[in-house]
């Protein structure tokens, strides 16, 4: 099969606020083959967006290869179109005159370019609409016109970028029905397709192969090959079991690193996440029909929370012994059980418990308010330690993660106002 791209050892670095490089990409391998859907899973953060830019040519890696048919892409490429989460519609041009605009920019003849937009609307359910602006349409018809305007150049490779995440649930999925239907039907001449998504299951029901992307800096951390040919089932055992897969593969935390080097380390993964999600889930889990363990995407679906948020959620649950995650299955542990049990001031104390045991952060804060005379400090020295090895505004959130779990486990108090951290019941509570 021949490599439609192909991008070897890529990296990219962006410099932050403060001017200190940051590396979002490093070591990224990756390939797009002839007649291949990808579909590009990560966090929110981890580079993906950064990764389709480079493919697109919009900008440029700063090392590795990064070629297009074995030719190096050095900017935008005429075989190439993206379609956006945001659908980037001109807003004072008709629906023709958008989708009209690719072929416009690749020297198409006015009376071509109409009869292209022309089929090209029809195929894709917007015959009709030729002359609307973008804002009399709904969501799911702009995003048609997103897609229209991609494909009427004729792509050889369509990349595109959380592009139903914007849509409801419902209008998003006819929507990846259609293109899917267009793709294997053979309706288009597109010969590659890499998504972007954050939704297991869109990547699941649409790709043939998912690659997991870690953060910090983004590299390729897992794939997963799929072979059940399509339209596939959503509710298929085989589809389930897959995303199942993926949903393991997605929480699972990074290898653990060597005790020794990392065990204290203060910058310590702290999950972006708040007492009060943690508990909604763990009461979730623990009442009917899951009884303590449930199939994480069943689970995600209930709480019906994104897995943005869920993610960390379900991350900090594990950091903290409350819940075991393992290859797309939470379960509580007998401590989660207690927990769920345990009236509010017991829950409170073993929260504190579990956060001194497993986040060094929180135990740092903790330690060195029991060594001041006056049970007290200011934050800013805890922001400035863990600036040394992340980024300002990171620091500061992960700080303030650390702070309102320490408060709901009683380890320490916080006064928004200085900005100073105290031992409970060291009374001075205003300095
Ligand atoms: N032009 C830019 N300048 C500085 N930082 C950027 C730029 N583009 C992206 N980043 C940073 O790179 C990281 C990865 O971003 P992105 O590729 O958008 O992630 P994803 O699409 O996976 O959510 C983020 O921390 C983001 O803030
Ligand atoms: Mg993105």
């Amino acid at each position: 099969m021949e490599n439609l791209v192909e991008l070897k050892n890529v990296k990219k670095a962006f410099r932050s606020a403060d001017g200190a490089p940051r590396t979002v990409l490093e070591g990224v391998d990756f390939t797009l083959s002839d007649g291949e859907i990808v579909a590009l899973l990560g966090k929110s953060g981890s580079g993906k967006s950064t990764l389709l830019r480079i493919v697109a040519g919009l900008i440029p890696a700063d090392a590795g290869k990064v070629e297009y048919r074995g030719r190096p892409i050095r900017g935008p490429l005429s075989g190439v179109a993206m379609v956006f989460q945001s659908f980037a519609l001109f807003p004072w041009l008709t629906v023709q005159q958008n989708v009209e605009l690719g072929l416009e920019a690749q020297g198409v003849a006015p009376a071509a370019r109409r009869e292209r937009a022309d089929a090209m609307l029809d195929l894709i359910g917007l015959s009709g609409f030729g002359s609307a602006l973008p804002r009399e349409l709904s969501g799911g018809m702009r995003q048609r016109v997103g897609i229209a305007r991609a494909l009427v150049t004729h792509p050889d490779v369509l990349l595109m970028d959380e592009a139903f995440s914007a849509l409801d649930v419902l209008t998003g999925e006819t929507l990846r029905g259609d293109i899917l239907d267009l793709w294997d039907g053979k309706r288009i001449p597109t010969r590659g397709i890499l998504i972007v998504s954050h939704n297991i299951e869109e990547a699941v029901m649409m790709a043939d192969r998912i690659i997991i992307f870690s953060s910090d800096p983004g590299r390729v951390r897992h794939e997963i090959r799929i072979d059940l040919p399509r339209p596939r089932n959503a509710d298929a055992p085989e589809v389930r079991a897959l995303i199942d897969e993926v949903y393991g593969l997605m929480t699972m935390r990074p290898a653990a690193t060597p005790a020794t080097a990392r065990a204290a380390a203060i910058d310590y993964r702290v999950p972006d996440t708040d007492v009060g999600r943690m508990e909604s889930v763990l009461e979730l889990l623990a009442g009917a029909p899951y009884d303590g363990r449930a199939d994480l995407p069943q689970l995600s679906e209930d709480t019906e929370l994104p897995d943005e948020e869920l993610f960390p959620t379900y991350e900090a649950l594990g950091l903290l012994g409350l819940a075991h995650v393992e290859r797309g299955d939470i379960a509580l542990t007998s401590l989660g059980r207690r927990y769920v049990q345990a009236d509010q001031a017991l829950r409170q104390a073993l929260f504190g418990q579990q956060l001194l045991k497993n986040v060094p952060l929180a135990a740092r804060i903790r330690r060195q308010l029991e060594d001041e005379p006056g049970g007290a400090l200011p934050e800013d020295p805890f922001i400035d330690l863990l600036e040394d090895t992340l980024e300002a505004d990171q620091a500061k959130r992960m700080l303030e993660v650390a702070i309102e779990w320490g408060r709901y486990g009683e380890l320490y108090e916080y006064d928004y106002h200085t900005g100073r951290l105290k031992l409970p019941g060291t009374g001075n509570a205003k300095e």
